[in-house]
Formats: structure tokens, sequence, C-alpha cells
């Protein structure tokens, strides 16, 4: 017989069942909960609720272990591309010679964008954030292309979509920063693969012909790879319950963008880099900031410190930080708030306030430095994590699918005001 839990209330007791995932993680199903016993769970910000059940991605945050279908993400950072772990992530499996062949031919042929796309872009004021516009970009694809709308596609048309949307995001992304620049697009060209064209249309000149640095190619890679998929984070939970309403791809994942947006989760990579030249421009007394972060009375934070999940360290981040040595070397880069970085990481690992709690460096912490050393303005940090998650939303949003899970939506427990009766306004 498998295992159950019990629970005794109000002088009953009732049988739950236990769930266990291929990793062992344990779970007690409460699917059945309210009806049994007109009981439901409250669990703020879900600490402790499992949503789905995925075989996407596994992640212990007390051993620091992140593996995308089976693979460790040190194994992909190392000798993967960015295009073959989308496909491993949306598909299942690692592709065959001609199956990412395939993959590439397709998406190449979907990396233009509607032309009257271009407009948008005149209708932004000059400084608008990079991911209010990629949000909003993302979301109108689903107007050029009304055929994402049908939630009944066949799995070619579906395919399709994401085929467009991967092909396309990669154009949209470069031509807010092109944009952000005052300078002239640049076009994909099919003749290179899929990080080096986003690159080619960041980086390029009309005026010249722009050799992008094997270096960056292989950093950048290794960036998106790193953000390519989390499990049940904020932006992904969002992509999967709006999804879950039958609404579109484009939508959903451009509603993805605004929840990644936010300085506790991806908008953190821009904070940390705004955080450090902070702690530079006021003479870089990085204790003065760990004690600021310490006090209760204060708001400050240590951005690109502390994970919900990670009670160890962020594998991702430990990647990132060798990475980041090996680039600014590579690239002959001295760069003054690396030194800041590598202090207050020092400081804060050694400070009971943060052993306590567990808090360690996250993958925000390096790699906005990085993305400054690839020449990338700091607006830009969370849309490059937008690009590298983009597979992983897809994918999430695709299990939820096929899956035919249920629309999302959670209970409340109410703790507003009994009956009141209307008052006039002249009687308030
Ligand atoms: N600096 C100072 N104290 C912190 C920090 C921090 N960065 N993070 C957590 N704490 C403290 C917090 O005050 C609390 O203390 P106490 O128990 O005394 O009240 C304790 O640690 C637990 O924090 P929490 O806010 O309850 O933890 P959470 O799991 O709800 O939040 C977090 C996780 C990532 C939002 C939070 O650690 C944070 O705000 N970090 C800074 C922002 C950041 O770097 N975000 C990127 C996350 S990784 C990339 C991604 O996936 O998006």
């Amino acid at each position: 017989m498998s295992e159950t839990a019990e629970l005794k209330l109000e002088g009953n007791v009732y049988t739950l069942p236990i769930v266990e995932g291929t990793e062992n993680e344990k779970a007690i199903d409460i699917a059945k909960l309210r009806d049994q016993t007109g009981f439901i769970t409250l669990d703020s910000g879900f600490k402790n609720t499992g949503a789905t059940k995925s075989s996407i991605t596994f992640l212990d945050g007390e051993k620091g272990i992140l593996k995308y279908r089976g693979y460790s993400i040190e194994q992909l950072a190392e000798k993967s591309t960015f295009l073959e772990v989308a496909y491993l992530l949306i598909y299942g499996n690692l592709p065959t010679q001609k199956q990412i062949e395939d993959f590439q031919h397709q998406i190449s042929r979907h990396t233009l964008v509607h032309e009257d796309m271009k407009k948008f872009f005149d209708g932004f004021p000059s400084k608008s954030h990079p991911m209010g516009q990629l949000s909003s970009l993302v979301c109108s694809l689903s107007s050029f292309y009304p055929e994402s709308l049908d939630p009944n596609q066949t799995k070619e048309e579906f395919d399709l979509t994401i085929i467009k949307l991967l092909g396309k995001m990669a154009t949209i992304v470069s031509w807010i920063y092109k944009k952000s620049l005052g300078h002239p697009v640049i076009y994909p060209k099919n003749k290179y693969d899929y990080v080096t064209n986003f690159l080619h249309m960041t980086f390029g000149q009309r005026t010249e012909e722009v050799e992008i640095d094997e270096v960056v190619i292989d950093a950048m890679n290794k960036l998106l790879i790193l953000h390519a998929d989390h499990e049940q984070n904020c932006s992904t939970s969002t992509v999967r319950i709006v999804g879950s309403s039958d609404c579109n791809l484009y939508a959903s994942i451009s509603a993805g963008i605004s929840a990644l947006w936010g300085p506790l989760h991806g908008g953190a990579n821009q904070a940390v880099i705004e955080m450090l030249e902070k702690i530079k421009n006021d003479g870089g007394d990085v204790d003065k900031w760990v004690n600021k972060a310490k006090d209760k009375n204060d708001s400050f934070r240590l951005m690109g410190f502390g994970h919900r999940v990670y009670k160890n360290f962020d594998p991702r981040a430990k990647i990132i930080k060798k990475a980041c040595d090996d680039i600014l070397e590579k690239l002959g880069i001295n760069d003054p708030v690396l030194d800041i970085a590598k202090k207050l990481e020092e400081v804060a690992l050694s400070d009971p306030y943060f052993v306590e709690r567990k808090l360690y460096p996250n993958v925000d912490f390096y790699s906005g430095i990085i993305y400054r050393a690839l020449g990338f303005p700091t607006e830009m940090f969370t849309v490059l994590f937008a690009l590298g998650r983009l597979p992983g939303w897809i994918a999430q949003w695709k299990e939820m699918r096929e899956n035919k899970e249920p629309i999302g939506r959670p209970r409340q427990v109410y703790v507003g005001e009994n009956d009141r009766d209307f008052v006039p306004i002249e009687k308030r």
C-alpha cells in the first residue's frame, strides 16, 4: 500500500494521499481536502505549495542542484549551446544533428518581425524601460499572428507559434537595444546561429562589418543556458496561470516578462549593478552597506543575495562567477565594481546574519558584471534574462496545456468586514 498522511480535524481523521516525485520529494495531495473537510490550506507566497507535477526542471535548494530534463546545469553550461538547451526544454530530449539543424533552419525563417512593429518604437518615450517595451511587443505578436489565439491549435500550428516566438524574440530584444541608442536596427542574417545572430543584430553596425568575438558568443550562450528555466518561480507560475485560462502563448509570455521585471525577481540583475555603483561612489565602505542590509529599520537589502529555494548556494552563481573571471580576463577588462562585489560577498558570507539565514549570492549577483563587460547598458540586463528564460516559459506553458491542467484559481481566507448597510454619501 502506498504511503498516506493522516489529518485530525474537529474530531475526525482524514487520510490524504502522498505523491512522490522521481527525485523522491514528497507532497501531500490536498486536492479533495475542501470537499472532504470544508477546510482549505493557507500558504502566503506559496512557500509550501506545489502547483503542478512537472518533468522539465529539478532543483534541490538544500544541495544546490539544478537539472534540466535530467542533465546537470554544469554539464549543459560547459558542453551545450543555448539553442540545443531550448530544444531540450521544449521537446524533452537533446536533439540529434538533423533535429537541431531543422530547428535552427525553421527559426531562421521566422526571425523577421512585421515591419509595422517598428512603429511601436516611435510611440515609446525615448527613456522608457526596455522591459515595458519587451512585454508590450511580445504581447502585440498575438495581433500580428491571430491564429495563435485559437486554444485548439494543432501540434504543427502550435510548433510554428513556438518557432515564431523564439525567432522574433531575439530580433525584438536587439531592436529595443538599437532604438535605445537611436541607431538604425540591424536585420537578422540566416547564415548565423541563434546566439551569433542575436549578437550581430545587437552589436553590428550598418556602416561596417563587425566581427563578434568567440569569447562573447561563448559567454552569451552560457548565460542564456543558465537562465533558461528554473521551475515554478514567479514569472513561470505567471506564464502557466495566464495560459491556464486558454490565453494565447504570446500574451502568456508577455505576462511572464512583466513578472520577471520586479527587482525581487529578474530585475535584481539591474539592481545589483546599481547597488555596486552606489557603494563604489559612496567610497566603497562595504561594511557600512552590509550593516544597512541587516538593519530591520532600513529597507535596503543586498541585491543579488538570498533565494526562495536555494538555502546552500545557487549553482548558477558558482558557474557565472567563474565565467565572469574568465571573460573579464580574456577581454582585458578591469572593472572596479567587480572588486566591490568580491568584497561584499566575502563580508556577507562570514557574517552571522547572512550565514544563519542561508543568504548566498544568487544568479543575478555576477551576471550583470558580465553583461556590462559585453557592452550592454544596465537597463538591458533583465531583458537578457527574459531572452534566456523564454524556452523555459514555453516548455512550462506547453506542459501545462498537454497535461490539460485546470484553470489556475487559488482560494483565500476572507478577513474583511461582515455585512454592512449602504450609507448614502451625505451621511458618511
Ligand atoms: N538582504 C538582507 N536580508 C535579506 C535578504 C537580502 N538580500 N534576503 C533575505 N533577507 C532576510 C529577510 O529580511 C528575512 O530576515 P528575517 O528572517 O530576520 O525576517 C530572511 O532573510 C528571509 O527572507 P525572506 O524575504 O522571507 O525570503 P524569501 O524567500 O521570501 O525571499 C528573495 C527571497 C530572493 C526575494 C530575497 O532573498 C531578496 O529580496 N533578495 C534580494 C533580491 C534578489 O537578489 N532577487 C533575485 C532572486 S534570484 C533570481 C531569480 O530567480 O529571480
